[in-house]
């Protein structure tokens, strides 16, 4: 089986490292060719996790950087048809919810090719958010379609779709956090930058409901000014993020070089070096899809800054607490957990380290 697996954005490169790996193991069912479309293109939010994880070079890179959404869907479809016409796959591997997920599946999709899509399922029920429109769109197109949970499963089976398509198979980011986690641990960036263990906090935020407004932005950077005077907060900032802050003049708020009591901003991290800080950080503040799952394994209490979630596994099962984006509710939600022993909560059905495997026996027999 010739496979075209796709890459796009940063939290599309740990998500298809263990599929790679998995056909490597394979070479009687899959020849593979990486595509990456070059959503992402900074050295330290694409070419660090190559690296970091160990993946092979991508054969084609279509270098199609930033755009509106529009923009950057489209020239993603026009140069992904080239490469499909070219290759000619009989199968193209579509990961996450990323504006390359969409664009590549619907192109393949039109050219009769079969697509699987790992990650399917995931429902935030918010319209609003653009990764809810490409998970919908793509999961109603593919052929194979790849649960995180049985909530997953579910959503799908709601949505009319045969049951022969929807493959509960487990969470192939975790296979990658199981993978390095010993790795990880073994960094040294909290000594050199004078942190111990359990003592600061973490922060991702990079969502436009989140930073695209200035009143929400502000006011959510006015609640962890507060938190940070008690417990640092280490903020490997999104260029995105970054872009907004200086537009709003909210520098202010953050410190850089040293970290100190306060918002402290670091460029964003490789894949070891950010699993290193959250697995020892006292909590995880983020509007990350993908932190929610990995701080439900690693066991780190993760208190999401937003109003909704596609992984509601991790509310139920793991270590996440909803908390919107509103200051009060956000200090409060810092306070109670700082106040609690952490408590030991489970980890979700198949999340397991063994995802990928599953996946790739699925689609070796389905040959
Ligand atoms: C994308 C995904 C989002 C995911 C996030 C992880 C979509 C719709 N969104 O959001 O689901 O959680 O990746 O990071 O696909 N930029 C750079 N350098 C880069 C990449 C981006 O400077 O390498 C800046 C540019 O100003 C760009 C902006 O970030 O316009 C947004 O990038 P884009 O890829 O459109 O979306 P993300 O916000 O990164």
């Amino acid at each position: 089986m010739k496979v075209i697996n796709v890459v796009g954005a940063r939290p599309n490169f740990m998500k298809m490292a263990p599929i790679i790996e998995a056909m490597d193991a394979r070479p009687d069912h899959f020849r593979h060719v990486l595509v990456h479309t070059g959503q992402h293109y900074d050295e330290r939010m694409s070419r660090a996790f190559f690296d970091d994880l160990g993946m092979p070079k991508p054969d084609i890179d279509l270098e199609i950087g930033s755009g509106s959404h529009a923009e950057q869907t489209g020239k993603i479809m026009i140069e992904f048809e080239r490469v499909c016409k070219q290759e000619a796959p009989d199968l193209v591997v579509v990961v996450g919810d990323v504006n390359s997920t969409l664009a590549c599946t619907v192109t393949a999709k039109k050219l009769g090719i079969r697509v699987a899509h790992v990650e399917a399922g995931l429902r935030s029920r918010d319209m609003s958010m653009p990764e809810e429109i490409n998970r919908l769109c793509t999961d109603v197109l593919c052929d194979y379609l790849f649960t995180t949970d049985t909530l997953a499963s579910e959503n799908l089976r709601n949505e009319g779709i045969a049951e022969d398509r929807i493959h509960f198979v487990g969470n192939v980011m975790i296979d990658t956090l199981v993978k390095h986690r010993a790795l990880a641990a073994r960094r040294e960036l909290l000594s050199r930058w004078g942190l111990r263990p359990g003592e600061y906090a973490t922060l991702t935020l990079h969502r436009p409901s989140n930073v695209d407004d200035p009143e929400i932005f502000r006011g959510i950077l006015e609640a962890l000014a507060e938190v940070a005077r008690d417990l640092p907060i280490v903020f490997p900032i999104h260029p995105r993020t970054r872009k907004m802050a200086q537009e709003f003049g909210f520098a202010g708020y953050f410190s850089e070089g040293t970290p100190v009591r306060n918002i402290w901003l670091t460029e964003p991290l490789g894949y070891l070096d950010f699993l290193h800080l959250n697995m020892h950080a006292r909590m995880v503040l983020t509007d990350s899809g993908g932190l929610q799952e990995e701080t439900t394994v690693l066991g780190v209490p993760c208190i999401t800054l937003r109003r909704n979630t596609e992984r509601p596994i991790t509310c139920i099962q793991g270590t996440n607490l909803l908390v919107g984006d509103q200051p009060l509710a956000i200090l409060n939600a810092v306070k109670r957990l700082l106040n609690e022993a952490r408590k030991v909560r489970g980890i979700p059905e198949k999340w397991d380290g063994q995802a990928a495997e599953r996946i790739v026996g699925i689609l070796a027999a389905g040959t």
